[in-house]
């Protein structure tokens, strides 16, 4: 049941939202943090469920003691939390934590799904990908051909569902699954993901969906309708993507696409006995999927998110960020030269909170320094691990200089600064963080000489200004934090 009045409180309750850094004018004041498609920051609450929870830290390996139960217990729940936020059924499916990011377990599914059906070696994936979603696949499970987007670049679309509906027919009983994000890292444009499971099913074809620049921003079920064809097989996030910085990456699967082979990983707690010269693989979901000892206390930080997110509910944050995300695209609509990437009409083209743009005559390393250095706006730039979509995003304006970005050297004749700026929403953003960065915008273009001169590019084509300096270590250094926290002990370094 969702609390009507608990999103104010929620989406305050990150600690780092304080934060303040000194600009190159003199300044001191709040970071706009406006780079959530990157990282989250922190949710207190949730945070404060794993500070509890640490003191009574111990192995999930443990089984008797106090507190190897309430650990097990709590590491379980976090299980729990993750199928039912996405509305999974926990006798047909499975969750389990991986790595950092998606990226393991992405690369875990890759490997699994390509053993289950060697015979069919290829795999369909979007060309909005970003690389965790598309390297794994390339690596271990064949040849990947690319679905293309609506429309012509740069106003590019969602995934081209007759496209792809051609390549399943063109590589019938060739393609073992689809690889697709439920929205792009780059433009936030988001792909009708159960629709594309149905086509896919058509065809014999099983769906992994990248869910880490999604879950965060709406409500997203295994299953929209509750009919088969139309389910997800394998879905897969990124904790620090969901508030909760240090939580570990995560796979939603059936447990038929898991059960009838050996676990990609092996060792401690994934099996009942071990010989001299044989192990049995527990039968046991997930344990089996989790071999040695588990980030625990970033497992049930994440598990606490999503029950918050829950309460709040998700609908209510999803249509809360669409209004945040139209005051942005109307924003940069009225800040001259500025070109917005991917279709950027949200009612054609359905989007979450994540916009990518360039400034005529302005290098993105430089913009993005500028808005750092006198705005205290943080935003990424770059191509954001995503070089196939971004380049084809820039393709009018690569063409323009007699580049093509699908040679085999494209990468030798692009220049470092033929990348994006992109600004990007979370639960705690403001429409003070939004104007700030129109304000940063305008004001570049409406002297970009005086920001020039103050900046040299380096050959990664970011730009470093030459007087103002603030060095990371002035500004979080952490031996001084660890000396300041060690000043509470009176012998910090006697033994018992
Ligand atoms: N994948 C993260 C991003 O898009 C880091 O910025």
């Amino acid at each position: 049941m969702p609390h009507q009045n608990s999103s104010v409180a929620v989406a305050t309750d990150f600690p780092a939202l304080t934060t303040r850094y000194p600009l190159a004018d003199g300044r001191i004041i709040r970071r706009h943090y406006l780079d959530s498609a990157a990282s989250t920051l922190t949710m207190g609450c949730a945070k404060q469920v794993a500070d509890e929870l640490l003191r009574h830290y111990a192995n999930t390996h443990s089984e008797l003691h106090f507190s190897a139960r309430i650990v097990s217990h709590a590491y379980a729940w976090a299980h729990q939390q993750v199928l039912k936020f996405v509305h999974a059924d926990p006798v047909q499916h499975t969750a389990f934590f991986a790595g950092t990011g998606c990226t393991a377990p992405l690369n875990r599914l890759a490997r699994s799904l390509a053993a289950q059906r060697p015979e069919r070696n290829i795999v369909l994936a979007s060309l909005m990908e970003h690389h965790a979603n598309d390297l794994p696949h390339r690596k271990h499970a064949g040849t990947v051909v690319q679905i293309p987007l609506i429309g012509p670049a740069p106003a590019l679309g969602a995934v081209n569902l007759m496209a792809l509906e051609r390549l399943l027919e063109q590589h019938q009983g060739r393609v073992n699954y689809l690889a697709i994000s439920a929205a792009s890292n780059v433009t936030g444009i988001i792909n009708p993901v159960h629709t594309i499971a149905a086509l896919a099913h058509r065809h014999g074809a099983w769906i992994v969906v990248d869910a880490s620049q999604y879950l965060a921003h709406a409500p997203l079920s295994i299953s929209d309708t509750g009919a088969p064809e139309r389910e997800l097989d394998a879905l897969a996030f990124s904790g620090h993507k969901l508030y909760a910085p240090g939580s570990p990456g995560v796979a939603v699967v059936r447990r038929t696409l898991l059960a009838s082979q050996e676990p990609d990983e092996v060792g401690g707690g994934m099996v009942d006995d071990v010989s001299r010269t044989g192990y049995q693989v527990t039968a046991r979901f997930p344990d089996r999927e989790e071999a040695g000892t588990p980030n625990i206390l970033g497992a049930v930080q994440l598990g606490a998110v999503l029950n918050v997110l829950q309460r709040v509910g998700m609908a209510q944050i999803h249509a809360a960020e669409q209004v945040r995300l139209r005051q942005l695209l109307a924003g940069l609509a009225t800040v001259p030269g500025v070109r917005i990437y991917g279709d950027s009409d949200p009612d054609r083209t359905p989007r979450l909170g994540t916009v990518a743009f360039n400034l005529d005559g302005l290098e993105q390393g430089l913009v993005a320094a500028v808005l750092n250095d006198y705005f205290n706006v943080a935003v990424r730039n770059g191509c954001f691990c995503a070089h196939p979509y971004v380049r084809e995003l820039l393709k009018p304006e690569l063409w323009a200089m007699e580049i093509d970005p699908d040679a085999v050297d494209a990468a030798l004749q692009l220049k470092a600064w033929q990348g994006m700026v992109r600004a990007s929403l979370g639960l705690y953003s403001t429409a003070e963080d939004v104007a700030a960065l129109l304000t940063g915008l305008r004001d570049l273009q409406s002297r970009p000489d005086f920001y020039r001169a103050h900046y040299a590019a380096d050959t990664a084509g970011n730009c470093h200004h030459r007087t103002f300096t603030a060095p990371a270590e002035l500004l979080f250094d952490p031996e001084a934090a660890l000396d300041r926290a060690l000043e509470r002990l009176s012998a910090p370094f006697a033994v018992l």
